[in-house]
């Protein structure tokens, strides 16, 4: 726990879907782990799910809970599940659920009775509605946390890291940096995508992960050990 007897945290949020943001929260959750830490994942609202002995569940809460090792309750890591894979608040709106910022915070709590560290997975991008008036945004400044930024390095993500850097300053949220990740095997400029954005978002490139085989968790684990223990240690100063 911090000075303030507050686990410490992050808010992992992404240039879009399907780049990165589980593949990053996993290593960073394992990492702390290996040193020791007692950290764990969230993904306080999902969608795409499937049923498994009558509940539903989704697949990157139960890598996320995989990764904290000492599997915390899965109701706590995703309090909001959804079956169908479309935008959260449609799918909250189609069961009924209005999705309450509350209920996430105290389900953060009670993570936070056993992890000193939590890693909370965003859904979609910065600005995603996750109910009548509240976003991504919203949630991440409702649970006062620092945010890290996954860039997808694919055609199109230069533009969306400016902007969602962007709109996280405007936010009022603090930006730790970002961690690039290769999840486009053929994308070209790697170095020179950095490059650009380095000369243009204040906050530090914290990474880059290259693209790994589907199993092999090591690269992914090597990029980010670091980041971990850093982060951690900023959390408990
Ligand atoms: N560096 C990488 N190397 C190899 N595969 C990667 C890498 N980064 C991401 N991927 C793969 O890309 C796909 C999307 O990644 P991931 O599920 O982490 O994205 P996400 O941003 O969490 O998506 P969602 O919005 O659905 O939560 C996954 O199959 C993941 O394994
Ligand atoms: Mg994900």
């Amino acid at each position: 726990m911090s000075a303030t007897g507050r686990a410490g945290g992050v808010f992992v949020t992404g240039t879009d879907t399907g780049i990165g943001k589980t593949f990053v929260t996993s290593a960073l959750v394992r990492a702390l782990v290996r040193r020791g830490i007692a950290a764990a994942g969230m993904k306080p609202v999902a969608t795409g799910a499937m049923r498994v002995a009558g509940a539903l569940v989704n697949d990157d809460a139960l890598a996320l809970q995989a990764a904290a090792g000492s599997a915390p309750p899965y109701a706590d890591v995703n309090p909001y599940v959804f079956a169908p894979p479309v935008a959260p608040h449609l799918a909250a709106t189609a069961a009924d659920i209005r999705i309450d910022f509350e209920v996430i915070h105290a389900a953060w709590r009670r993570l936070s009775r056993h992890a000193e560290f939590i890693v909370v997975e965003g859904v979609g991008g910065w600005l995603v509605p996750l109910n009548e008036t509240g976003t991504v945004a919203d949630l991440a400044r409702h649970l006062d946390l620092p945010v890290l930024l996954v860039v997808g390095l694919r055609l199109g993500c230069i533009n969306h890291a400016l902007l969602t850097a962007r709109a996280i300053e405007n936010a009022g949220s603090r930006l730790l940096g970002y961690v690039c990740s290769c999840v486009d095997p053929a994308y070209p400029g790697v170095n020179e995508t950095v490059a650009a954005l380095q000369a243009r978002i204040v906050a530090p490139c914290l990474g880059v992960v290259p693209h790994c085989a589907r199993a092999d968790h090591e690269p992914v684990d090597a990029a980010l050990a670091g980041l971990a223990a850093r982060m951690h240690a900023d959390a408990i100063a």
